[in-house]
């Protein structure tokens, strides 16, 4: 049987930390039974501690959602974990995501705290957020930068004092697949109690290669928790694309042999309301959700998609919650797909000449415009027929 992925959705906490992404509480709650149609597994709602507004907006999200767990980030510290714990008090299923910094850089500089001031802090906050919470996800922050023996101790401290989840993020998006995976599956041959915690990636893209990391992390790495985000929104760069993993995984399944309870019909609308919400644009050639993933332009591809759609679709717009793919009339375009269009108008010529006599019409306005919408094709035949 394949293995299952768990989908760990931060649209509403690293997506807001894109700047301009701000989200009202409302907001948050719309996305969330969104995010909950879609059926990710964990929504994380946001960061308890950062705001009065984000601890309010987290609250409700709790008691909206009754299908997935929902999460709150904390530095791992009492205080912020009491006040995760807190926000999730109405949480049908709730989990206390504690992180803390451990690369040589991050506890040097920012944390000014020794290796061994971090191990403890970091054993305590776990052994604290588990008298409030079952399951509870420690981040080893910036943990590709960190040094491998030292982050197999912390992992292994944490996982005694009862993390559930350990997750290893490329904060900075410095990693590369094969490395990353490596790096992954390093850590948990070397950690002695790997299996008593499932595996998480999180990744950013700054060198634009978050989703392939996450999949390294999975196939090479051994992950089973894939933290990403709607539109791969997120801090700078952004983080790993929901829509581009769960198809990854499920277009590629043969290769993967992995399994996401996602319902992909709605992973569409998810991006349409992510972007309305956030105001930041789906660029039109982004994979799965732009406008362009399913449209045809050369004539060549367009003839091949009206025989058979196999030889240039590898995925169908409908099962992504487009409701259908789309051949964009132009220059490019060819004959049989001018036909096609016609035919849809409800427009029938019988004479071959009359055909080619439109299409040459068509084939001049296309020249001069770059897409023929309906509405141009209407105009068109209509002239033909005032000029007989
Ligand atoms: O990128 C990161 O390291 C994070 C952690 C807080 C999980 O977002
Ligand atoms: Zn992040």
């Amino acid at each position: 049987m394949s293995d299952k992925v768990i989908i760990f959705d931060t649209t509403l906490r690293d997506g807001e930390q894109s700047p301009g992404a701000s989200m009202t509480k409302d907001e948050k709650v719309r996305i969330a039974r969104q995010l909950e149609r879609l059926k990710v597994d964990v929504i994380e709602a946001g960061f308890a501690a950062s705001s009065e507004g984000d601890f309010q907006a987290i609250s409700a999200v709790a008691a909206a959602v009754k299908d997935s767990i929902v999460c709150s980030l904390a530095r791992a510290n009492d205080k912020d974990i009491t006040r995760a714990a807190d926000a999730l008090k109405a949480a049908n299923a709730k989990r206390i995501h504690a992180f803390l910094a451990t690369s040589p850089l991050h506890m040097a500089v920012k944390l000014r705290m020794s290796p061994e001031e971090v191990l403890e802090q970091a054993k305590r906050s776990i052994r604290f957020a588990r008298n409030l919470a079952e399951d509870v996800e420690f981040s080893a922050e910036d943990g590709y930068r960190s040094e491998m023996d030292f982050l197999c101790r912390v992992v292994e401290g944490v996982i005694n004092e009862g993390a559930t989840t350990i997750n290893i993020p490329d904060t900075v998006g410095y990693a590369t697949p094969e490395l990353y995976g490596e790096f992954m599956k390093t850590l948990r041959t070397r950690v002695p109690n790997s299996d008593k915690a499932v595996w998480s990636v999180h990744c950013h893209n700054d060198l634009g290669m978050a989703v392939a990391n996450s999949l390294a992390g999975v196939k090479i790495g051994g992950a089973r928790q894939i933290e990403c985000t709607v539109n791969g929104l997120g801090e700078r760069a952004g983080n790993t694309a929901l829509e581009e993993i769960v198809m990854a995984l499920r277009t590629r399944k043969d290769y993967f042999d992995m399994v996401c309870g996602i319902d992909a019909t709605q992973i569409v609308p998810a991006s349409k309301l992510v972007s309305q919400i956030t105001g930041f644009v789906v660029q039109p050639n982004k994979a799965v959700v732009g406008a362009n993933a399913f449209a045809h332009t050369s004539g060549i591809h367009q003839d091949g998609i009206l025989k058979n759609r196999n030889t240039y679709e590898i995925m169908r717009a409908e099962d992504v919650g487009w409701a259908t793919n789309k051949i964009v009339l132009g220059k490019l375009s060819g004959r049989n797909a001018f036909k096609q269009r016609l035919q849809e108008l409800g427009i029938t010529l019988e004479a071959e000449a009359d055909l080619n006599e439109a299409f040459t019409r068509f084939k001049s306005l296309a020249d001069q415009k770059s897409e023929i919408f309906d509405e141009d094709i209407i105009a068109i035949m209509s002239d033909s027929a005032a000029a007989e």
